[in-house]
């Protein structure tokens, strides 16, 4: 099992009120699985996410990725799992602004203490096909190109688990669709998968399709 999470909990204090975005929730996803995740805008998702990543603490619960548990690791286990074993694809790409697409993808590995492989990174750049764009800064890119290098980025330690929010959000219906298939291929290579999508369609392909609902997550 590459990730089990059970009884999580998670709230946000919004002014004096209290919002449940992620309750009493359990999980499992092995090796190998592509696993898909949709729900309504709000009904918190990306939270899920980002408690799995180790990027939010919750209230209570557990969550365990690759043998480690993340919700009793420290802050530095934590951050070196995201380095190492989990590939993350922020909501919002999260690059960073004064670097070139290419720099953004390799930080991973040198915030990791080692030099990017190099054939690894020519591949990703094929895949995705980005090889024209990788001397651009985000700025320069469009939303679609920019989410193509938050992908490479999140794959550029060969992570044990790629965890997607909307990978393939605000882009058109073609591109969305060349992003999908290119999930599909690593699937197919055995890259275990979570994402996280609005398109009910794409989600439907994945080996094993979640709703999530006011905080908790149903099977569909
Ligand atoms: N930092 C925060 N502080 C307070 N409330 C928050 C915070 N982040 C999220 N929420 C609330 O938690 C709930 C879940 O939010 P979340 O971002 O996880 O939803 P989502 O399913 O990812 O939505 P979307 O599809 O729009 O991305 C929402 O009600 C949101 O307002
Ligand atoms: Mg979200």
């Amino acid at each position: 099992m590459t990730v089990k999470v059970s009884a999580l909990n998670k709230t946000y204090l919004q002014g004096n009120k209290r919002v449940h975005a992620v309750r009493d929730l359990f999980l499992s996803v092995e090796k190998g699985e592509f696993c898909s995740i949709v729900g309504a805008s709000g009904c918190g998702k990306s939270t899920l996410l980002q408690l799995l990543v180790g990027n939010l603490a919750p209230d209570n619960g557990r969550i365990v990725i690759d043998d480690v548990e993340m919700t009793s690791a420290s802050e530095e286990k934590r951050a070196e799992m995201r380095r190492q074993k989990i590939g993350f694809v922020y909501q919002r790409f999260n690059l960073v602004g004064g670097l070139t697409a290419k720099e953004n993808i390799v930080l991973p590995s040198l915030l990791d203490g080692r030099q990017p492989d190099a054939a690894w990174f020519s591949e990703l750049a094929d895949k995705l096909g980005i090889r024209e764009r990788l001397d651009h800064l985000p700025s320069q890119m469009s939303g679609g190109q920019m989410q193509r290098t938050a992908i490479a980025r999140a794959l550029i330690n060969r992570p044990s688990i790629l965890i997607a929010d909307e990978p393939t959000g605000n882009l058109d219906k073609e591109t969305a669709g060349e992003i999908f298939d290119l999930f599909m291929t690593l699937h197919r290579e055995g890259q275990t998968l979570i994402m996280v999508t609005h398109d009910p369609s794409l989600a439907a392909r994945a080996d094993r399709m979640y709703r999530m609902d006011d905080g908790m997550l149903f099977s569909a």
